[in-house]
């Protein structure tokens, strides 16, 4: 569409449960779709929701004793903080309770009525009360009377002539081949279509949760057919004018023929803030008849705009069992968060399987990809070249060389198959395609030398070119991956030293270089290595096996927003804490202090300084070098494999001409005696001291 607009959706989800990771996945899906489209310039909308009206949600409100939407009421800001957590920027959320949904559902099928594709008739039969449908006879099992979630209905209903359809469903798939993806998806709809369509029930007379039909009070509808339609509600669409635009043959004048070619620029009745119709809509495997078949043919049959496309995806089992509440295994979010981060299970989830395919998610396959693609590979990468611009270029992009290299061909490789992934909604192939860009990035580094420099001096330019073209690599990576993992994208941008948020960046930043001169910032642990031990309790098919170290990393990985927060909360207690610098703190400033354990791997005496020990430590994500003035205390024997606490976000500086990147912690008595500072027990090498 050349609107400048982009409209996706979730599935409205069922609000029995909090959100896991399968509601997770398609939530994280459609928010990466959205970021990459505003990156391309185009306003996007994410309408995501809660579906209320569902007999499990009567039934649950019931035993709490409360009313339907009270209950839901409660469970809402469990998405919506989940939604916060996995950085979903900005979206819709629609509730089916709401009044101008149920406006809007009325006002549909009134239409429907009025037109005669609705009719009243009786309708039986094994009823799911949690899939909130009816059984067809093939599903209904041996005993169905002893399953706990089956009830037999007979009731009157009301019917929406779906067999009508059939044809122009048929031709409304062959015009759109590509309205149903993959492929495979789109071919069970067809076969199931060809085989016959049956008119479906949308009334209920069983239960008055629901929304009353505007012509008969005695019925709710079905919630599967007024659930689809917020899709509409959450658009923006003004149902009632369009209706104006439907002449008595049942064309609108602001349709196109066929119907499905229609659209949103042809709708001149509509305010600026309409999206219909929408460009995707995104669900797992377990719901697509209802709209690629059921949602197209109650649009067809009012007149309105078609939706353009549908990602059906696979679904998310744990350790190889499908996740179920009554197996206990469906995988909390929070659980993966608190180990590797949202960006870390953002990454994990879209790079893991390609969207069509079911995915298998244990935390020890989460873990390591984390630590490989992440920490390892990302996280080198932009930590080696910024801290040796530091060292080597006092921080300064050097001046650009003539013509490309490797490193810039594969970038401009990358910059157009990730963006063609990306548009094709391909995003595990973004990812890799992005990665090898990263992979060799430190291939080139490794080749180059640039280290070498110091002693030999002839090579500068050369090195400075290699800089120059490393710097324009990352930024390219850090651009492209930032739909993915975008709170760590800000962190690598702010690395970088480049003004303005990563999310205010377009297409176009991806071919403006970073001009020489510019100065980098300081390097920082963006993505910290989760433990080995952390890894062999995944291995051991723990579900949560990061509970140990849960908070620390949680804090370490968190996107922007809550230090964001943080920062105000720090800029408020600064007047205070400068104001009277000998008395107490505030726990914010303490904050400011991180304060890490690390384990030492080697320690050698200053050449320089007959006090200093020059002591290489590793922090969990890195190794660095600190130099303290305990000589006089320890031997340098004595101090390796020593787990001791760091200043770890101190200033790194010379000390007699050999850099120190913080400090270590140790206790000085009046009697002249030190000590240095270790847990009294083992803990995991980079865990947070507070
Ligand atoms: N309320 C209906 C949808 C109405 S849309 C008009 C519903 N709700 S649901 O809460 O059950 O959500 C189903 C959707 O949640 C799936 O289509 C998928 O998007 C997501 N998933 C639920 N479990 C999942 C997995 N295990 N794996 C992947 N996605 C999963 O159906």
């Amino acid at each position: 569409m050349s609107d400048g607009k982009f409209y996706i959706t979730t599935p409205i989800y069922y609000v029995n449960f909090k959100p896991h990771i399968g509601t997770g996945y398609t939530t994280i899906l459609t928010d990466v779709a959205c970021r990459f489209q505003r990156m391309c310039g185009k306003q996007a909308l994410l309408t995501t929701g809660s579906d209320e009206h569902s007999q499990n949600i009567a039934d649950l409100a019931a035993e709490a004793g409360v009313a339907p939407r009270a209950y839901c009421d409660g469970i809402i800001p469990k998405f919506r903080d989940c939604w916060e957590l996995l950085e979903i920027q900005s979206y819709n959320f629609e509730r089916t309770s709401d009044e101008k949904h149920h406006n809007l559902v009325q006002r549909f099928w009134q239409r429907l009525y009025d037109k005669g594709d609705v009719y009243k008739g009786e309708y039986s039969g094994w009823y799911h009360t949690s899939d909130n449908r009816y059984l067809d006879p093939s599903e209904v099992p041996e005993n169905p009377e002893s399953h706990p979630r089956l009830k037999f209905l007979r009731e009157d209903s009301y019917f929406f002539r779906l067999s009508a359809f059939e044809d122009w469903l048929l031709a409304f798939h062959e015009a759109n081949p590509t309205f149903v993806i993959p492929d495979f998806r789109r071919n069970e709809m067809l076969a199931r279509i060809k085989s016959g369509l049956k008119d479906i029930s949308i009334s209920r007379t069983s239960t008055d949760w629901g929304i009353p039909l505007p012509w008969d009070e005695g019925h709710v509808f079905y919630v599967w057919i007024e659930a689809l339609l917020t899709y509409m509600t959450g658009s923006g669409f003004d149902l009632a004018a369009y209706e104006k635009t439907i002449g008595a043959d049942g064309v609108s004048s602001e349709a196109r023929e066929p119907l499905w070619q229609t659209e949103r620029s042809d709708l001149a009745t509509q305010p600026e803030t309409n999206f219909w119709p929408m460009d995707l809509m995104v669900m797992a495997k377990d719901i697509p008849w209802f709209h690629a078949v059921i949602f197209p043919a109650m649009l067809k049959s009012f007149g309105a705009p078609l939706p353009k496309q549908m990602l059906v995806h696979g679904y998310w089992q744990f350790d190889g069992e499908k996740m179920s509440k009554s197996l206990g295994n469906v995988v909390d979010p929070y659980d993966a968060a608190k180990i590797v981060g949202a960006d870390g299970l953002r990454y994990f989830l879209m790079r893991e399987v390609p969207a069509g395919r079911d995915g298998n998610f244990n935390f020890e396959s989460l873990i390591k990809r984390y630590n490989f693609d992440l920490a390892n590979d990302l996280g080198n990468l932009v930590h080696r070249t910024v801290s040796l611009l530091h060292q080597l270029f006092e921080a300064k992009v050097p001046p650009a060389p003539a013509g490309d290299d490797e490193l810039d061909t594969q970038r401009k490789k990358t910059i157009d198959a990730a963006l063609a992934a990306y548009e094709e909604l391909r995003y595990s192939d973004a990812l890799q395609e992005i990665w090898s860009l990263v992979r060799l990035g430190n291939q080139y580094i490794d080749q180059h030398k640039p280290w070498e420099l110091k002693k030999k001096p002839e090579r500068r330019d050369e090195i400075g070119a290699v800089f120059n073209r490393l710097l324009q690599a990352i930024k390219t990576v850090v651009l492209l991956a930032s739909p993915v993992i975008p709170g760590a994208a800000q962190r690598f941008w702010q690395i970088l030293g480049l003004t303005g948020t990563i999310e205010d960046q377009r297409e176009a930043a991806l071919c403006e270089p970073i001009a020489a001169g510019h100065v980098v910032a300081e390097s920082e642990p963006v993505f910290v290595r989760v433990d080995k031990k952390v890894l062999a309790a995944a291995s051991g098919g723990a579900k949560d096996p990061g509970a140990a170290q849960a908070k620390d990393k949680a804090k370490a990985n968190d996107g922007n927003k809550k230090d964001k927060a943080k920062d105000k909360a720090k800029a408020k207690d600064k007047v205070s804490a400068e104001a009277a610098p000998d008395g107490p703190i505030s726990i914010d400033d303490f904050a400011k202090v991180q304060l890490r354990v690390a384990e030492i791997l080697s320690v050698e005496p200053h050449p320089n300084a007959d006090k200093l020990l020059k002591i290489k430590v590793h922090d969990g994500e890195r190794e660095r070098q600190i130099i303290a003035g305990i000589a006089a205390w320890y031997q340098p024997d004595e101090l390796v494999g020593k787990r001791i606490v760091i200043v770890a976000n101190l200033k790194p500086a010379k000390l007699r001409g050999e850099l120190s990147e913080g400090m270590l912690l140790a206790a000085d008595d009046s009697d002249g005696k030190l000590g240095v500072l270790t847990p009294d027990r083992e803990v995991a090498v980079g865990a947070r001291v507070k």
